[in-house]
């Protein structure tokens, strides 16, 4: 199936000069959702990830990442931007384009030696996922790899990864 075909590309959005891919279109058609989730869990079992919580981040790694916990029998984690979470949490402060923000998890949701798959629809630069990472390598946890909808190869993004299995979907 033309998964790409199912992106919506909007210019100039949220800011003048960034292309916008838009996973709000492949979401609504039935046969692309079902086919981009069954074709992420084949990746995954094609790269030997076995994981016992898929992690994603705040908000539309949510929607991929519940998805794809459900068909590999994991649990999921969310990470959230800060203030979100209501128990205690360990937090990470990273780089944005501008300035800096801060990603938490609840500090009960994992524990050393937790083996997690961490999702997201997109990497851009890279940032989010690298935190992410950071965030769960300093509690201890085995990072087994990476998982994305899209990448924007430009950007290189997983320049900024640890060395673990990254699967992506769609190019760009
Ligand atoms: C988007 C996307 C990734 C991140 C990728 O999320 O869903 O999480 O940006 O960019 P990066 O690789 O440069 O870090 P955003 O922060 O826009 O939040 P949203 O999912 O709530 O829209
Ligand atoms: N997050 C960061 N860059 C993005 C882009 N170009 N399209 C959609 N989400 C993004």
């Amino acid at each position: 199936m033309d998964l790409k075909s199912l992106i919506r590309d909007i210019p100039d959005f949220p800011k003048p000069g960034i292309l916008f891919r838009d996973i709000t279109t492949l979401l609504r058609d039935p046969e692309g959702l079902r086919y981009s989730i069954d074709f992420f869990t084949q990746k995954c079992s094609d790269a030997g990830l076995k994981a016992d919580y898929v992690i994603g981040m705040e908000s539309r790694g949510f929607i991929f990442g519940s998805l794809l916990a459900y068909k590999l029998n994991s649990g999921f984690i969310p990470v959230r931007k800060r203030g979100k979470l209501p128990a205690a949490v360990h937090s990470i402060e990273y780089e944005l384009e501008y300035g800096t923000d801060c990603l938490e998890v609840h500090q009960d949701a994992l524990q050393p030696g937790s083996r997690v798959l961490i999702v997201d629809d997109l990497i851009a630069t890279g940032g989010t996922a690298s935190a992410t990472a950071k965030l769960v390598q300093q509690i201890g946890c085995e990072l087994v790899g990476f998982g994305f909808i899209i990448e924007l190869r430009d950007l290189q993004g997983r320049k900024h990864l640890p060395n673990v299995p990254i699967i992506s979907l769609i190019e760009y």
